[in-house]
């Protein structure tokens, strides 16, 4: 049983619906409240409205995620805004040695899946030529971690002084700083160190581009710092919240600096939202998702969604989508103020790795899981398991079948087992691993989550609860400076 899409998408939802899982009469008493939701979605595209939704500061604040696949005049993506990302492509290529990433969340956690699908675990070793042109790419900044962050810095150290033995050059570092406050503590904290490092260091030249809110009334200290210092800005454009930000420019800057195909990118995410456009749920895969993972949890208890890629170079995949349900759907309250604790539990896995820790849970552990598996269908890298010892009987029996062969293998006897022991799963397939179908998993997923917060009747596009820690550490950490200046 499966939705598949002319591109070769596909949604198989076998394991989720049917006898002794999602039922017909299950999606069916949810009727009105998904034609609801689809009504919703058409407002949201058309108008950027979302009823219920307020900003931080509690205005009326837009929705505009679904704009961006869309590159047109006067729209987030326009063909100026990328003219100018391709500017930047030009530039990094030509003058840049090293990009560091710096963002957390949102500014994060989006940019890792590109560069972890375009470029894989070994881009930062390779000879220029083979990285196109393009320059190393380290992330910082997700982090307050003293370790890493010095490590980094010794790296880029270490690296200078190569360039200026070898090429009687200058390192030149480009900081890519991404935050739409302006202001996150993680990440500024290690930009101010990042950044006052490499100045002192003498075989190194510092560029910032600054990654934020672009308004000018009420300007973002980031915007602040690079207006009074000079730096290259792009936009984290208003209405878009940073789980949904892989498609603006916080996402496509870091494209620009790999060479990632940010058009292809745009189309999978535009033909990705057409087939969302479709009235009939059965044909459109995000409310399709959307209302089968909401009555396996509302109706069948199965509230936490394990992500489970197979691929290792998919893992990101998976830590993007834990924030965008976590921070979308953990609500406390509906929209009209009552009391509801909604949310599904994310849980980041990756075949076939957790096949030998976490699928003992999800196998006989409580039955509150859904396992949403993606596939790559054709690896265009593929190797062949050669018959290296013939002699041992188990080795050579599996002798001759691809690697990916056998991963397909791993995957489909996992979901036969989970499925004849009652625990729910689910499969995208992405026909390669390319731009374009990267484009549209991440938009379907991003859109899905759209109709769940619809059906739950909760602000998909907030996130009050992060307020909370930060209220207390602001102070506790003020308390502490002032406690080391006695
Ligand atoms: O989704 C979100 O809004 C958050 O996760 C933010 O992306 C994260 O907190 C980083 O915020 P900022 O981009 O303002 O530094």
């Amino acid at each position: 049983m499966s939705l598949k899409l002319k591109s070769g998408f596909e949604f198989d939802y076998g394991n989720l619906y049917g006898e002794g899982k999602v039922t017909d009469a299950d999606l069916k008493s949810y009727e009105t409240d998904l034609k609801k939701a689809h009504e919703a979605m058409k407002v949201m595209r058309e108008k950027g409205f979302i009823r219920g939704h307020l900003s931080k500061d509690g205005e009326p604040e837009k929705v505009l995620f679904s704009q961006t696949p869309y590159v047109e005049e006067g729209n987030i993506n326009s063909p100026a805004s990328l003219a100018r990302l391709k500017k930047l492509q030009d530039h990094v290529k030509a003058d840049v040695d090293v990009v560091v990433s710096l963002g957390i969340g949102g500014s994060y956690l989006g940019n890792k899946v590109l560069f972890d699908v375009q470029c894989g675990a070994f881009w930062n070793t390779l000879p220029k030529e083979e990285r196109k042109g393009f320059p190393r790419v380290y992330f910082s900044g997700n982090n307050i971690d003293p370790r890493a962050t010095g490590d980094l810095i010794q790296h880029i150290k270490a690296l200078s002084k190569i360039s200026c033995s070898h090429e009687k050059k200058k390192l030149r570092v480009l900081l890519l700083l991404i935050s739409k406050s302006g202001g996150t503590l993680d990440t500024m904290s290690g930009f101010m160190v990042i950044y006052d490092a490499l100045k002192k260091f003498e075989n190194v030249e510092v560029e910032v581009v600054a990654v934020t809110d672009p308004g000018e009334e009420k300007p973002t200290l980031l915007k602040k710092l690079a207006m009074e210092k000079g730096w290259e800005q792009f936009a984290v454009p208003d209405g878009v919240g940073g789980r949904f930000t892989v498609f603006t420019e916080v996402g496509l800057t870091l494209a620009a600096c790999i060479g990632f195909d940010i058009q292809a990118f745009l189309d999978g995410a535009k033909d990705m939202d057409k087939a969302c456009q479709n009235d009939d749920i059965w044909q459109n895969p995000a409310m399709l998702n959307a209302a089968l993972k909401f009555a396996a949890s509302e109706r069948h208890g199965r509230d936490i969604e394990v992500m489970m890629p197979y691929g290792d170079y998919l893992k990101s995949v998976s830590e993007w989508y834990i924030q965008l349900l976590a921070e979308s759907l953990g609500k406390q309250f509906n929209k009209e103020g009552k009391e509801v604790c909604y949310g599904r539990t994310p849980c980041v896995a990756v075949g076939t790795t957790d096949m030998h820790s976490q699928t003992q849970a999800h196998q006989q552990g409580k039955l509150n899981k859904v396992v949403q598996f993606i596939r790559i269908k054709d690896w265009e890298d593929d190797l062949v398991i050669p018959n290296a010892f013939p002699e041992a009987k188990k080795l050579a029996d599996i002798a001759g079948v691809t690697m990916s062969e056998a991963l397909e293998v791993a995957r489909q006897s996992n979901a036969d087992a989970l499925a004849s022991n009652k625990r729910y799963n689910a499969c995208f397939t992405l026909p390669t691993l390319n731009a374009y179908h990267l484009g549209e998993l991440l938009y379907m997923l991003a859109m899905s989550i759209a109709y769940e917060g619809e059906l739950a009747d909760v602000d998909a596009f907030d996130q009050p609860g992060v307020e909370s820690y930060k209220r207390i550490m602001g102070p506790k950490l003020q308390a502490l400076k002032e406690a080391k200046g006695k």
